[in-house]
C-alpha cells in the first residue's frame, strides 16, 4: 500500500510514533562513521542506529559483547556530525546498564553528553525495568530490543529464531507491553516469527522496528555493510542484498593494484 509521506525536516523520537500512526513505514539503517552515516542521512532514512554491531562490521570480534561505552560515544559522535535530518539511536553496549539503574543512568548520560545522540537502545525485557525507568525519568528516550539480542548471545547459545515457543512467545509479548508502559517511544524486534511480531505490532501504540520480524510490523531495520553487500560471509533468510559491494569493491582495490605496478597510475594528468 503507498501512503502520501508527510515530509519531516527532522525526524524526532514524536515522528516515529507519528509515522506509526498514519501507516507510514520507518525506515532504519545502522551507521557507525561520518562517512556511512553521511550517505545513509542524505538517502533519506528515518533513523540511524549506532549499532554495537560495530563490535562485529568494524573491530571484527565475534560478538557485540566486548565494544565499551567509550568506543561507542566515539562511533555515535561521528555518525551525529554528518546528519542533518534522522534520528539517531545509540546501543548501550554490554555491562553498561544490566547491574544497577544508576549505573544505567550514568551510561546514558555519556552518551547524551559526549556523542550528541538522541536516544538510547537496550536489550532486555522486566529484568531491566529499573534501568529503563532510571534513564526514561532522566528525560532520554529510550528504544527497547526484545527477541534475538546478540548481548545474551552466551545464554542463548546460537541466533536462530526467538519466541518460536509459546512461553518465550508470551512472556516476549509480556516485555513488549512493559516497554511500552515504560515509555519507551519504540521497540526492536529480532529474528521471531512474522505472526507474532504482527501481533505485537498491533497491540502497542508505539512502534515496532523488525529485523528478521517480517512485513507485519511498523519498520525495517538492517545493517548497512550487510544491505550494501559489503559483508559477504553473514547470509540470513532475512537479508536483502541491495549490491554486491564486496565484489566491486575488490575489482576497484585489484585494479588500483594492477595500474600501481604496471606504471599507469598516476597518468601525466594526475601529477602536478
Ligand atoms: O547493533 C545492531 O546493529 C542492532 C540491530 C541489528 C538492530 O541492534
Amino acid at each position: 500500500m503507498s501512503v502520501a509521506k508527510k515530509q519531516y525536516k527532522r525526524v524526532t523520537t514524536k515522528s516515529v510514533v507519528e509515522m506509526k500512526n498514519n501507516g507510514e513505514k520507518i525506515s532504519m539503517l545502522t551507521a557507525y562513521d561520518y562517512t556511512m552515516a553521511k550517505i545513509v542521512d542524505g538517502a533519506g532514512i528515518d533513523v540511524i542506529l549506532v549499532g554495537d554491531s560495530a563490535s562485529n562490521v568494524m573491530a571484527g570480534h565475534e560478538t557485540t559483547l566486548p565494544i565499551t561505552l567509550d568506543q561507542m560515544i566515539y562511533h555515535a559522535s561521528s555518525v551525529v556530525r554528518a546528519i542533518t535530518r534522522a534520528l539517531v539511536v545509540v546501543d548501550l553496549p554490554f555491562g553498561t546498564y544490566q547491574s544497577d539503574p544508576k549505573e544505567a543512568l550514568r551510561s546514558a548520560i555519556r552518551i547524551m553528553k559526549e556523542s550528541g545522540g538522541h536516544a538510547v537502545k537496550v536489550e532486555g525485557g522486566k529484568e531491566i525495568k529499573e534501568s529503563i525507568k532510571r534513564i526514561l525519568n532522566a528525560g532520554i528516550p529510550v528504544m527497547g530490543h526484545l527477541g534475538l539480542t546478540p548481548q545474551s548471545i552466551y545464554k542463548f547459545g546460537t541466533y536462530t529464531v526467538r519466541a518460536k515457543e509459546e512461553e518465550e512467545a508470551d512472556q516476549l509479548k509480556e516485555d513488549a507491553k512493559m516497554l511500552e508502559k515504560a515509555g519507551c517511544f519504540a521497540i526492536v524486534l529480532e529474528k521471531v516469527p512474522a505472526k507474532l511480531a504482527k501481533e505485537v505490532a498491533e497491540s502497542l501504540t508505539i512502534p515496532v522496528i523488525g529485523i528478521g520480524a517480517g512485513n507485519g510490523v511498523d519498520g525495517q531495520v538492517l545493517v548497512t555493510h550487510d544491505m550494501l553487500g559489503m559483508t559477504h560471509e553473514f547470509n540470513p533468510r532475512f537479508l536483502r542484498r541491495y549490491l554486491n559491494m564486496y565484489e566491486e569493491m575488490t575489482n576497484a582495490i585489484k585494479q588500483y593494484s594492477a595500474d600501481v605496478k604496471s606504471h599507469d597510475f598516476p597518468n601525466e594528468k594526475e601529477q602536478y
